[in-house]
């Protein structure tokens, strides 16, 4: 079965392309891809003309065998949830009621009481329980973002696309998270798409790296195959080593820019 494939995907704002003839192969069902790159590289340009959000200027993106630009946007919202960069607005809700907003908007077929299971299994998987009760105007960055990740994944898309979604987090919660939706899409036979700036996160916790370089796909595949010193020269411009750490997990370390 056919997980997720783009071809010649282009896509960018007005005439402007910021990425052109993307292709990758095939992302199987239960894998969680770490997209890396530089600022401006175009991961979140990617990750919306993916979801629909942005418009595809040429390509195709197949899901399942089924063409994601083919279908209506209420389809299309239904297999695909997106977490953007910007962390969810300020709001006078509580958490749970954000996340129930977010759940009725796409799973409208639930009972009330298959939605607070699905509600409490989202805050649990992500460890955020206690937050389930406290406004949304009164969080921290970090408790929004997550639950903002709460949100998404309790419409239980069959692609999970997240921006950046460590971005506010603390050493103890950026892996914990990605953990946690590394687990959600492997139970569940989705598949995740996670723009991130930390390599070494992405290694350790995502099982394929697609490495992204002025809208062109460089490498991608295994992590400890694709970041090599090579590849971090050419997108990101600097002199790195890739070193096995005391528990044998390579880790990124940068000695200096090259330009
Ligand atoms: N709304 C927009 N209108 C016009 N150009 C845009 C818009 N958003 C982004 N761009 C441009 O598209 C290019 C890619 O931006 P994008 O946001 O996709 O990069 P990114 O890889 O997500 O970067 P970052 O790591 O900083 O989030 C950049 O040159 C940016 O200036
Ligand atoms: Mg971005």
């Amino acid at each position: 079965m056919s997980g997720l494939i783009l071809k010649g995907v282009t896509a960018g704002y007005r005439n402007r392309k910021v990425i052109e003839g993307f292709d990758l192969p095939n992302v199987p069902s239960g894998t969680l891809l770490g997209l890396i790159g530089p600022n401006a590289a175009g991961k979140s340009t990617l990750l919306r003309a993916i979801s629909g959000l942005g418009k595809l200027q040429a390509g195709n993106i197949t899901l399942g065998g089924t063409s994601l630009p083919a279908l209506t946007a209420a389809k299309r919202a239904a297999l695909v949830g997106y977490l953007p960069q910007s962390l969810p607005p300020q709001s006078p809700l509580v958490a749970y009621e954000a996340v129930l907003s977010a759940c009725r908007a796409v799973r409208g077929d639930l009972t009330p009481a298959q939605a607070e299971a699905a509600i409490a299994h989202a805050f649990e998987r992500l460890g955020i329980a206690p937050l389930a009760l406290r406004r949304m105007n009164e969080l921290s960055g970090g408790q929004r973002q997550m639950v903002g990740l709460a949100q998404v994944m309790v419409r239980e898309p069959k692609l999970l696309l997240l921006d950046e979604p460590t971005s506010a987090l603390d050493l103890r919660w950026q892996l914990s998270v990605v953990e946690a939706v590394r687990n959600a899409v492997r139970s569940s036979g989705s598949i995740g798409i996670i723009a991130i700036h930390d390599i070494n996160l992405a290694i350790r916790a995502c099982d394929m790296v697609a490495v992204l370089s002025r809208g062109r796909l460089l490498a991608a595949g295994d992590p400890a195959e694709v970041v090599t010193s090579n590849v971090l020269a050419e997108s990101f411009g600097v002199s790195a080593r890739v070193e096995a750490c005391s528990q044998g997990v390579p880790v990124v370390l940068v000695d200096r820019a090259l330009h």
